[in-house]
């Protein structure tokens, strides 16, 4: 047998070895294992669909327009993984938490750093609004203490479906987001708008995806919120409204059963809802 014998040509059966094996042993490990195990399903797929030469390229004109349809303001390719439920799986597997202490969901791509500071009690809409809600709840740790300094990040969307960075000319900037931190009692309140169900951005390949598999765009109404606090983990998540016709459809898989929340109709003045909800943190190990 020849020396060239021996070299690992790239053959349909053996292709995964073929590649693997030019991963450098210099490699950093992690990245070596990700890779290693990349190749292997990336492998293991295109086997078991037998992809064919046009399809190939159907996904690579795919890619393609999905990475230029991102700018600094648009991130399709963050969008293509939510809705493949990938955003929803690492956020579950980096974020396993005991029993009762509230579950993370999808950050999603509308925050904004620097949304104004409020006292309690102040409103987040700078726009008005007809559907106006009081929210309110307590910040606890999983012994149900009140957490005091928790900081708590809220934004939603406007009573059309958009957020302000959506509308940059049709809304004030900062409209329907604000900073709250908590007092000793570990509680919250504030003022805004009853959030509504919306698409997320259709208009790009990801939508063109979604029309092709049946799926529509549209996820269930819910208010976004951050809430951290020195010496516990930072809780990303929203609170969803109990009802809304999307909840066990919502385009990016985020919803959880636990963070579903009642609207009560009020008759108090000028509020017409309200919504309570506490949050439980879990101390950082
Ligand atoms: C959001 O809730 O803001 C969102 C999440 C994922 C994709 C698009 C929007
Ligand atoms: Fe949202």
């Amino acid at each position: 047998m020849n020396e060239q014998a021996k070299i690992d040509y790239f053959t349909e059966d053996g292709s995964v070895a073929a590649v693997n094996a030019r991963i450098s042993g210099d490699t950093h490990d992690r990245l070596a294992d990700v890779m290693r195990s990349l190749v292997h399903h990336l492998h293991a797929f295109i086997k078991d669909v037998e992809l064919t030469q046009e399809e190939w390229g159907v996904a690579i004109d795919f890619l393609t327009r999905t990475g230029q349809m991102c700018d600094e303001n648009r991130q399709e390719y963050i969008l293509l993984s939510d809705v493949l439920g990938a955003s929803m799986l690492v956020d579950a597997i980096n974020n396993r938490r005991p029993t009762g202490a509230t579950e993370n969901t999808v950050l999603g791509p509308f925050h904004v750093d620097g949304a104004p500071e409020y006292a309690m009690g102040e409103n987040i809409t700078k726009q008005g609004g007809r559907e106006t809600c009081l929210f309110e709840g307590h910040v606890k740790d999983l012994d149900g203490n009140p957490v005091e300094g928790a900081r708590i990040d809220v934004w939603c969307d406007s009573e059309d479906g958009f957020y302000d960075v959506q509308q940059p000319d049709v809304q004030p900037r900062h409209n329907n987001r604000g900073v709250f931190t908590t007092g000793p009692d570990g509680r919250y309140w504030f003022r805004g708008i009853k959030p509504v169900s919306y698409p997320i951005p259709d208009d790009g390949p990801v939508g063109q995806m979604l029309t092709k598999l049946g799926r529509h765009p549209y996820r269930p109404a819910h208010m976004h919120f951050i809430v951290s606090a020195p010496g516990f983990d930072t809780v990303v998540t929203h609170t969803f409204v109990a009802g809304d016709d999307y909840l066990t459809s919502d385009a990016v898989f985020g919803v959880k059963e636990s963070l579903i929340a009642s609207y009560e109709p009020v008759e108090d003045g000028e509020t017409k809802w309200r919504t309570a909800y506490d949050f439980v943190l879990h101390r950082s190990e």
